[in-house]
């Protein structure tokens, strides 16, 4: 990013892959990006010109509900035309790779590709064949980027600053996209950040990360600001990383009787999906301090925010 001469800020990357190769900078100028657009979403006619005449393709290798919607959402409200590639109706089923797949979509005219897959490194590769903007959109146990920043854009909003808080992130660190895109995104941000869960999913060499790591989470639960609940990734998993999902929610589980516990403006974060009565119980992920729903709504904004800046940097 390089300043003009009339001193705003220029955006100069096409891709967004990952939140640890971004300054801070960089960050805030998304989110601030995304507090401009989201005004969009409270007019009568939900959309801007900006990406008219654009091509966003959404390729989604593992399933979504959350970022795919609000990928495709954010695009039509930018006025682009969208894209949607299902792999299960593909021709990689025939035995395409993904690099032809994606350099005979792009030869379509696509600006803009946004791929979620299960390799980690998959989009930053996908780079090195195609000409056009690409957007990560969550690359194995690896970066998920837009879920990093409208996590940070939530705690922003609903904290008033990022600097100085403490921010647990609970559960299946290990297999988290999620929980290393947060921890990026938040200490650039001058927040601490503390993984917390069983020994074989929150391994202590995340603290060469930058983050504290406890196993304790009663320990640590009434100094917290924020508390962001992740899901057990049982689909990553190779064999138990802990003896039953009992004992897991026990230990891990956030209930009415943890929350009593915690700072009475804490904030709970999840990212969904949810599956409740697990990482958290119905009546704290419904409650006041839930930030869930919110985090989906600003997610709207950041996408947009993402999508604008790259093409900017691309037609720049
Ligand atoms: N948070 C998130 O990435 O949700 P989806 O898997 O539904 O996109």
């Amino acid at each position: 990013m390089s300043e003009s001469e009339n001193g705003t800020l220029v955006w100069k990357r096409k891709h967004l892959l990952t939140l640890e190769e971004l300054s801070r900078e960089e960050i805030v100028h998304i989110l601030d990006t995304a507090h401009g657009f989201e005004e969009v979403s409270t007019r009568s006619v939900k959309k801007v010109p900006a990406l008219r005449g654009h091509v966003v393709v959404t390729m989604f290798f593992e399933d979504s509900t959350r970022t795919r919607m609000s990928f495709t959402l954010a695009a039509q409200r930018l006025s682009a035309d969208i894209l949607d590639f299902s792999e299960k109706m593909s021709s990689t089923k025939k035995g395409e790779s993904l690099r032809d797949t994606a350099r005979n979509i792009e030869a379509m005219g696509v600006d803009i590709m946004i791929i979620r897959h299960g390799a980690a490194g998959s989009a930053r590769s996908l780079t090195e064949s195609v000409n056009c903007c690409v957007v990560n959109a969550g690359d194995g146990q690896h970066e998920h980027p837009t879920q990093g920043l409208l996590d940070l854009y939530t705690i922003r909003q609903r904290k008033g600053k990022v600097e100085g808080l403490k921010v647990a992130i609970v559960g299946d660190i290990a297999h988290s996209r999620v929980a290393r895109s947060n921890l990026h995104a938040l200490l650039k941000c001058g927040a601490e950040v503390t993984f917390v869960g069983p020994p074989a999913l929150v391994p202590g060499v995340f603290r060469e990360l930058g983050a504290k790591v406890t196993h304790d989470f009663d320990a640590v639960l009434p100094e917290m600001d924020v508390i962001n609940m992740l899901r057990i990734q049982r689909e990553r998993m190779t064999s138990n990383a802990f003896p039953s999902t009992r004992e897991y929610v026990r230990l891990f589980g956030m209930n009415a009787e943890r929350f009593k516990r915690c700072k009475p403006d804490v904030l709970i974060m999840h990212p969904g999906p949810v599956n409740r009565g697990v990482e958290l119980s119905a009546d704290i992920a419904d409650g006041p301090n839930s930030s869930i729903l919110s985090q989906v709504t600003n997610g709207l904004a950041i996408r947009m925010a993402v999508l604008f800046l790259c093409q900017q940097a691309a037609s720049a």
